[in-house]
């Protein structure tokens, strides 16, 4: 941050702050995810992340937390989402896009708001906004999908910008949504209690990439899965994906095929966006390198203890 910039958005947030001296705290205050660690497997967040510079988010809507995002304030984007899996009792909702005014002043709501105009410098600076998305060759892709929510307050509490990453149009429509599906299907079939999800971004790692120059692009999106329990006569064909499996996702069709080969032969509108299905041991690895942090995401690897 620069320091003009700092210097304005520390000024504005005093402004802001002033009438409020005294008065009720108006929103939960919280540096952790004690609010909602029911989204995590075993209650357990994801270890092994350098914690500087992220902000937890309990993602609460209409009275409700619905899930989990880590919010990196520099990047203006979460690095990743964490829901409990669900079908969908209807349609995608009709998508009113949300803010977080906790981002911006640590005493406001933390409950999700629609959009409006105009919108505050301080929340501008401290979040996404939908014109980072307008001019950009990015889609708006969820890291926890609306499809994955039983209920639509669930569905509609996904629309918030920190759960947003800008992913292309090839990735979010072709190979990754096929993913998402594929997921669903899994936890339909064989899934004998609950599914935990947590789906993240990975940000280019020699030279960041930016739209509007504020919101990080991710060179590619990951995710994995816990379901601890599942049904006792699982085929032998469907083994491998029990408790847990993961996949990572290509963002940009020119990168190195190192993480994920392309497949020459899919067609060309998703040419490029190949989602390679792996180990959560595989993911694990991956991230740990390409982030360098020691990241753990299920406790003690979504295994249930021995009888
Ligand atoms: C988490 O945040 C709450 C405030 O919401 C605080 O009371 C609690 O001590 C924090 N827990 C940890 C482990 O930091
Ligand atoms: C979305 O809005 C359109 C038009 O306003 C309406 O016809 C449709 O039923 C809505 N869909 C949902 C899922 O609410
Ligand atoms: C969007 O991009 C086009 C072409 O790059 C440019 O001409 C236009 O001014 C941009 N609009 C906004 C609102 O930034
Ligand atoms: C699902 O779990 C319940 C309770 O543990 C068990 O009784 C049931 O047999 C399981 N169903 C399948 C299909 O494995």
């Amino acid at each position: 941050m620069s320091q003009r910039k700092m210097l304005q958005f520390s000024t504005g947030a005093l402004l802001f702050l002033l009438p409020w001296f005294g008065g009720p705290v108006l929103g939960e205050i919280s540096d952790n995810f004690s609010q909602c660690l029911d989204f995590f497997y075993k209650k357990s967040p994801p270890t092994g992340i350098n914690a500087a510079g992220y902000q937890p988010i309990c993602q609460r809507y209409k009275n409700q937390y619905h899930f989990a995002s880590l919010y990196h304030r520099q990047h203006r984007a979460p690095l990743f989402s964490a829901y409990i899996l669900s079908s969908a009792d209807g349609k995608r909702p009709n998508s009113t896009w949300m803010y977080e005014p906790q981002l911006a002043f640590s005493r406001a709501s933390s409950e999700m708001k629609p959009f409006h105009t105009p919108m505050d410098n301080n929340v501008i600076e401290s979040q996404a906004m939908l014109q980072d998305y307008k001019n950009s060759t990015y889609t708006k892709g969820h890291l926890n999908p609306s499809m994955h929510q039983k209920t639509k307050q669930n569905r509609e509490a996904t629309f918030t910008l920190t759960n947003i990453v800008p992913q292309k149009a090839g990735s979010n429509s072709g190979p990754w949504s096929i993913l998402e599906n594929e997921m669903l299907r899994k936890f339909k079939t064989y899934c004998n209690g609950s599914m935990y999800v947590i789906t993240g971004a990975m940000p280019y790692t020699s030279e960041p990439r930016w739209i509007n120059n504020r919101v990080s692009v991710p060179e590619y999106m990951w995710s994995a899965y816990c379901c601890p329990s599942y049904i006792t006569n699982l085929p032998e064909s469907v083994r491998l994906f029990f408790p847990t499996y993961a996949a990572v996702g290509r963002n940009d069709r020119n990168s190195g095929e190192e993480i994920v080969p392309i497949n020459v032969k899919a067609k060309a509108s998703v040419r490029g966006y190949d989602v390679r299905r792996m180990s959560l041991e595989t993911l694990e690895g991956i991230l740990a390198q390409r982030m360098a942090m020691p990241i753990s995401l299920f406790h003690g690897k979504c295994q249930v203890e021995a009888f």
